[in-house]
């Protein structure tokens, strides 16, 4: 039986993961620096992981000291961490590149057979996409260990924000919402990562089993309120000039803003993987955000449209 380390496993996709790892029989360390947290169901519907992991490593990734021995008895890391939604005042290099780049020094001195890693389609044509990431997955590459990249375009978590957009009246698209994405349920990127374990492809682009254009996603998102459909198209160029002026003020919130800014204005289509469909989760996430509220799935397009 082999024994996995997850790194991320408080997070979306990284509960996910556990719950893969340990459903094909791993053995499952999970590192987090908030062990408790792992005990109830995290954000965006990923479970409560505590139960399946065989062992917890408390630790913290940017302070090498707290790693001493994280990697011992291991076979293979997943690593998912990266800032996403955090504000711990660190930055993408710290915590993406810098983080993770320890985690490697770890996985090195013992032995570790193969490291597989999250970064993001696209990123390696495109620098500023993940340059963090991308920084890591280089001398990931440089090392002579057996690797993985997943490359995602999105995940399921992320669609939420149509979700809150739509419950509170008004979708904002960047350009006419037009461009196409297939987001991955976590559970069934998860998947794809352990089957990585034993692939041979070093460089996995993977989206889910649709693809919705963004003005779509928010139709399905208006039905599931049953709300009528309101959208307003924000020109390109004027999104492209504050983003761009958002860097000198704040770098961290200018990465995430050109980020987003990037994904929404092309097509971002990676080879369909899982079968989840963002109809139900948006339910199921409509739901329990308000349990009393009755939803509908995906397909209802009963709602009025009105796009400005
Ligand atoms: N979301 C997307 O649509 C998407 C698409 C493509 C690729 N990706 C990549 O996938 C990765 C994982 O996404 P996710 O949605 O699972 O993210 P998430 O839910 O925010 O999970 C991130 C994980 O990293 C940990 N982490 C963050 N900052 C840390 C720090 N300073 N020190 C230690 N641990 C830290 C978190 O720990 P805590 O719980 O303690 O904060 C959590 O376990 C992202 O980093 C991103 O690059 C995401």
């Amino acid at each position: 039986m082999k024994q996995v380390l997850v790194a991320g496993a408080t997070g979306y996709l990284g509960r996910h993961v556990v719950a893969a790892f340990h459903d094909r029989g791993f053995t499952v360390r999970a590192l987090a620096r908030t062990p408790e947290n792992l005990s109830a169901p995290g954000r965006f519907l990923a479970p409560a992981v505590n139960d399946l992991a065989d062992e917890v490593f408390k630790g913290e990734i940017t302070r090498p000291e707290t790693l001493q021995g994280v990697c011992d008895g291991v076979d293979v890391v997943f690593s998912s961490i990266g800032i996403t939604r955090q504000r711990d005042g660190l930055s993408f290099m710290e915590v993406d590149y810098q983080g993770n780049r320890h985690l490697l020094d770890r996985a090195l001195a013992a032995g570790v057979t193969k490291f597989i890693f999250v970064s993001v389609f696209k990123a390696d044509h495109l620098p500023h996409l993940a340059p963090a990431r991308e920084r890591f997955v280089a001398e990931l590459k440089q090392t002579g260990l057996d690797y993985a990249i997943l490359r995602p375009t999105s995940y399921f978590s992320d669609m939420t924000a149509y979700l809150e957009m739509a419950r509170a009246g008004r979708v904002f698209l960047l350009g006419d919402g037009q461009h196409r994405i297939n987001p991955i349920h976590g559970a069934d990127l998860a998947q794809r990562c352990v089957d990585a374990v034993h692939e041979d492809s070093r460089e996995i682009a993977v989206g889910g089993p649709a693809s919705y254009c963004h003005a779509d996603i928010a139709r399905l998102a208006f039905a599931v309120w049953r709300r009528p459909v309101k959208m307003t198209k924000l020109p390109v160029g004027t999104i492209r000039l504050l983003v761009r002026l958002m860097r000198p003020f704040s770098p961290q919130c200018h990465a995430m803003a050109n980020f987003f800014a990037t994904v929404l204005q092309q097509d971002f289509v990676a080879p369909p993987c899982g079968s989840k469909m963002l109809g139900p989760y948006f339910a199921a996430m409509a739901a329990a955000l308000t349990p009393a509220t009755p939803v509908a799935g995906e397909g209802n397009r009963s709602a009025a449209r009105s796009i400005t």
